[in-house]
């Protein structure tokens, strides 16, 4: 292996393969990004090169299209993958399934197929605490069932994971899955952050464009759930300290510390916070009223859910470092950076 692992990072201008990618960088990773820029932008690679002062290396790929990829995969000699392309919007794949089953798992066959023929044999992949559905005993572990999916998006990675799981029992790959609790805030610089294209569907964006006057007010939706006060509570994790956890899980799959060829850990804080509770600590942080309404419950939204986070703790040294004010802080600095200038023309 070369003295400086160089790692193939899929979807790397996107919200989370952005900053894992600023991560890898900075952690002395070579860092080669593939993205079909489907919901993303290329200026992400110059934001890159601002805050780490070093570029890396793009391709304009769609990751269903394997010639194309196996071409990426002949140029460079990579000892590692993290798998970040998909598509995520959870409503957009009840409407559209074929499209979302067929970008995710295709773009995951044609990575597989070509990490085996390229003699790639450590992937990490980007799942969700969606695979848990409404868990009955919290927190969740890794050892709580999987559930059936609420939506065609989840059911993607629940499916991914078990392509993964035989196809890691059957080659000489090895994979770790990060279920992924609620990922929000951005880069301390500003320069990087979520950047959802058309209407966003996660609390914090939703809440930052209120704020920002881009939506006129949000809905809350249901403040009758079995919760202290009535709305849905989630594991928000700040983007860094995500981004930080997939720097862990490859150390450990290069130093080949893993116990099994698929392993999986929860990616979360271990703390429950519920929709009212970020929206008043937002208020108090920012001295912004934000403007709302309370509607009925959402199709496919779970009661609560947050993560034991024991198993990354131990096993992988990561454990989230930053508090729910550093998400919204964060996260309210880049929605004004957005505001005042424009950014990312395609
Ligand atoms: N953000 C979340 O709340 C969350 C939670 C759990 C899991 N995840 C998973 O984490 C991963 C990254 O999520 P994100 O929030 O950064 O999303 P994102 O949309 O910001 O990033 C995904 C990137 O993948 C690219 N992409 C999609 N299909 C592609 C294809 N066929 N070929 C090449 N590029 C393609 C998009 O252009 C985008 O840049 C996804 O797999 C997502 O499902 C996200």
């Amino acid at each position: 292996m070369n003295s400086k692992p160089c790692i193939l990072v899929t979807g790397g201008t996107g919200f989370i393969g952005s900053h894992t990618a600023v991560a890898l960088l900075q952690a002395g990773f070579e860092t080669v990004i593939i993205d079909n820029l489907s919901n993303s932008y290329h200026e992400v690679i110059d934001r890159i090169d601002t805050i780490t002062g070093t570029r890396p290396a793009f391709h304009r790929v769609d990751m269903r299209d394997d010639q194309s990829l196996n071409e990426i995969f002949s140029l460079h000699q990579f000892d590692a993958v993290i798998h970040f392309a998909a598509l995520k919007a959870v409503s957009d794949s009840v409407d559209q399934p074929l499209l979302y089953y067929h970008n995710n798992l295709v773009s995951l066959l044609n990575l597989i197929n070509a990490c085996m023929q390229h003699k790639t044999d450590k992937l990490v992949f980007s799942s969700s605490c969606t695979v848990y559905g409404q868990p009955e005993q919290l927190p969740v572990t890794e050892n709580t069932p999987v559930q059936k999916p609420h939506s065609p998006y989840g059911n993607t990675k629940k499916i991914s994971e078990e392509i993964l799981r035989d196809c890691s029992a059957a080659s000489l790959l090895n994979v770790i899955s990060l279920r992924y609790f609620n990922p929000c805030g951005a880069h301390d610089t500003g320069l990087i952050g979520e950047f959802p294209i058309g209407k966003p569907n996660n609390l914090m964006p939703v809440i930052t464009q209120t704020a920002a006057g881009i939506i006129p007010q949000f809905e809350i939706f249901g403040n009758n759930y079995n919760t202290p006060d009535g709305s849905c509570i989630r594991d928000y994790i700040h983007i860094s300290d995500l981004a930080d956890a997939h720097v862990k899980a490859l150390e450990r799959l290069i130093r080949k510390q893993n116990d099994s060829c698929f392993e999986v850990f929860n990616v979360g804080t271990g703390t429950g916070i519920s929709v009212l509770e970020m929206v008043n600590a937002f208020e108090r942080l920012t001295g912004i009223k934000l403007k709302h309404t309370i509607s009925g419950r959402r199709a496919g939204d779970i009661e609560q859910i947050w993560a034991d986070t024991s198993k990354a703790e131990n096993v992988l040294g990561w454990k989230a470092k930053l508090t729910l004010d550093d998400m919204i802080l964060t996260a309210w600095k880049w929605q004004q950076q957005l505001t005042q200038k424009t950014v990312y023309t395609k």
